[in-house]
Parts: structure tokens; sequence; C-alpha cells
């Protein structure tokens, strides 16, 4: 907030408002706490999070393309909802929106909803996209 204050008293008056966000007023001191990005950890945990891949019950079966072959396992690349909730836990706080841009079976949407976030996500397969929903209407 100095730098930002010092740069608006004697900076050149052309570039005012220097740290703006909407390009008429300098940011608060409440703004620039509210763009840092949060990042919070138990103890314990290091910068290297490793999780064995998913299988058992939380692994989703299904078809695809009209066949009725059920694969055993629907999404070649499913995550497990341990790393997605360690993930949102550490990057947000409760009421914070989660973007997850290529859904695939959407573990980011139960996690954000029991932890209290707001989601959304995009999904092109629509296979996926429906197991997904199947998957958070039943968590
Ligand atoms: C690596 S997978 C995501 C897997 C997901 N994290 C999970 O645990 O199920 C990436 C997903 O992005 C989807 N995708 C690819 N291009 C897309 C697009 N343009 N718009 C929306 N989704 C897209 C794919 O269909 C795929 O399901």
């Amino acid at each position: 907030m100095k730098l930002a204050q010092y740069a608006n008293e004697h900076g050149d008056p052309a570039g005012r408002p220097y740290f703006s966000i909407n390009g008429r007023s300098a940011i608060s001191g409440q703004q620039w706490a509210k763009l840092r990005a949060t990042l919070t950890c138990d103890v314990g945990i290091t910068n290297v999070w490793r999780e064995p891949q998913v299988g058992g019950s939380e692994r989703i079966q299904g078809t695809r393309n009209g066949m009725k072959y059920k694969f055993s396992s629907l999404h070649g690349s499913q995550k497990p909802l341990k790393l997605i909730d360690l993930t949102i836990r550490a990057s947000t706080d409760k009421g914070d929106v989660v973007w997850e841009p290529f859904g695939g079976l959407c573990p980011g949407a139960v996690v954000s909803y029991h932890l209290g976030r707001v989601y959304r996500a995009a999904e092109i397969i629509p296979e996926f996209y429906a197991a997904a929903v199947e998957r958070l209407a039943k968590s």
C-alpha cells in the first residue's frame, strides 16, 4: 500500500492512478488483500503430492458412444478425490469459486460441494458430463 501511495503521490500524473483495478482510483488495502492467492497447507504437507491411481468404488465405470460394453474405467484420467480435496483446501477459502475447465468426471464438483465452494466446469464429452452429474447427485 505504501508503494501504491508513493506512486500515486509522486509518479507522473499522466500515468495515475497507479495500482488500480478500475482505472479510476488506486487499489485499497482490502482489495489488494483479496487479490492475494491463498495457500494454506496442513502441517507435514510438502510440495510433492502423491496419490495412487483411482481404484475400487471411486473408479467410475460406464459406457461410451452407445456401446453395450461397460468400461471398468469410464475415464482414462480420473483424478483421486483426495488429491483434488488437498488442492482446493490449499488454494481456496469457503465461498470461493472453483473453475475446472476440463472437468472430465468433475472431481472438483464433489469436493467443492463438501467444502462449501462455488463450482463451475466445462466438459465436452456427454458421457463424462452425465457421469459427473450422477456422481455429484450421489455425493
Ligand atoms: C485430463 S481430463 C480431466 C479429468 C478429470 N480431472 C477427472 O478427474 O475426471 C480432461 C478432460 O477435458 C475434456 N475436454 C477436452 N477439450 C475440451 C473442451 N474444449 N471443452 C471442454 N472439455 C474439454 C476432455 O473430454 C477430458 O474429459
